[in-house]
């Protein structure tokens, strides 16, 4: 893992919230894994954007180390991406405020997720939630990132980075590379098993919309059996037959066979032979991701160790580009 290579930089974050859910996973994550070889990869766990909702301190430092253990079970490897907690390296808060200084109020105010995430926790309108997209932007220049892949929730942001860049640019001298956005030809977008119209989230309260990856292989299955589809018989990818394409998206997604390859599979057979070999697919899929997480769980060790690497190596790598922004911004530098 060298810097020096000409490889060129992806980076992305993820909110410490919970287990990943397997729209998390194959919409996500394991697109991260597959991205390791081509790309300089930087992942890490977005634990200061996390801080933007309420939740007990306890559960956020254990839901971040749980994190942290999650993205290597799924095969993101610490010895050939970099790996890390956001608030390990001191530079994102730093950036994080020369980047509020560089966005205009007007501009954060158009932010959809702020109005979103502001009606549905209206007793809760923190000043974070309004000026997180700067803290995100800060993120992934501090990187000079070329590629971020995001879910569609997060082009606006992205958008924001490149404007709030080019202002920077603009004003103090050229030091920021514009990301783009990275959005994977694979990329299954996962839907609720108990509402396919809308996504699947791991902030769904009813349980059986969500394959949880840790899940245990029978949870799967059941939660499988129950999936709603619709009151045909054919395993076809159709416009209305959403519970099915959803089915067949994910059953795609692990066993990369095409959607006519799954309809020609299941001809003849019932609802209830699919979704068995669906089930019966993911746990094969998530078997290994569940072990590799119990063990990484039993050695605290190893995983602080991986972290503080990662720190270490995160801090140097920022503290390139926030070193010079602090001197483009006229910030006087310790000597
Ligand atoms: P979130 O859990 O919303 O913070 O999302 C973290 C990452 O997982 C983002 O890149 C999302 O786009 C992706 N993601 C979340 N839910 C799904 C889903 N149901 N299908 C596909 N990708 C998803
Ligand atoms: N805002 C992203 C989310 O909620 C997480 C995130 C924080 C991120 N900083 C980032 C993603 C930088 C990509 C790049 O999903």
């Amino acid at each position: 893992m060298a810097e020096e290579t000409q490889k060129k930089i992806i980076l992305s974050g993820i909110q410490p919230t919970g287990v990943f859910t397997l729209g998390n996973y194959l919409g996500a994550v394991k697109g991260w894994k597959d991205l390791q070889d081509e790309y300089l990869c930087y992942y890490f766990i977005a634990d200061l954007h996390s801080m933007t909702i309420h939740i007990d301190p306890q559960k956020r430092r254990a839901q971040t180390r749980q994190a942290f253990a999650l993205l290597l079970a799924c095969g993101i490897d610490p010895d050939k991406s970099l790996v890390f907690v956001q608030s390990h390296n001191k530079a994102h808060a730093e950036m994080g405020w020369i980047m509020d200084c560089c966005s205009q109020f007007g501009e954060l105010s158009r932010m959809t997720q702020f109005k979103d995430k502001s009606q549905k926790h209206p007793d809760n309108i923190n000043a974070g939630l309004f000026t997180y997209p700067a803290l995100m932007a800060g993120d992934i220049l501090l990187y000079q990132a070329d590629y971020v892949p995001v879910g569609a929730d997060q082009t606006q942001h992205l958008e924001f980075t490149r404007d709030v860049a080019t202002r920077f640019n603009h004003t103090y001298g050229e030091i920021f590379k514009l990301p783009e956005g990275y959005y994977p030809k694979a990329g299954a977008r996962v839907m609720s098993l108990q509402d396919p119209t809308s996504k699947m989230s791991k902030s769904d309260p009813n349980p059986k919309a969500t394959i949880s990856i840790l899940d245990d292989p029978k949870v799967i299955m059941n939660k499988f059996k129950s999936a709603v589809t619709d009151s045909e018989a054919e395993v076809a990818f159709r416009e209305g037959k959403d519970g099915i394409n959803n089915l067949m998206t994910i059953y795609s997604a692990v066993t990369k066979k095409t959607m006519d390859e799954i309809t020609a599979e299941f001809a003849g057979k019932g609802y209830g032979d699919f979704k068995k070999a669906v089930g019966e697919a993911v746990c094969e899929e998530l078997r290994p991701v569940r072990e590799n997480f119990d063990r990484l769980m039993n050695d605290r060790a190893y995983l602080d160790e991986q972290m503080k690497k990662g720190a270490e190596r995160a801090t140097y790598i920022a503290n390139k580009t926030l070193t010079k922004a602090k001197k483009r911004v006229g910030l006087l530098l310790e000597s």
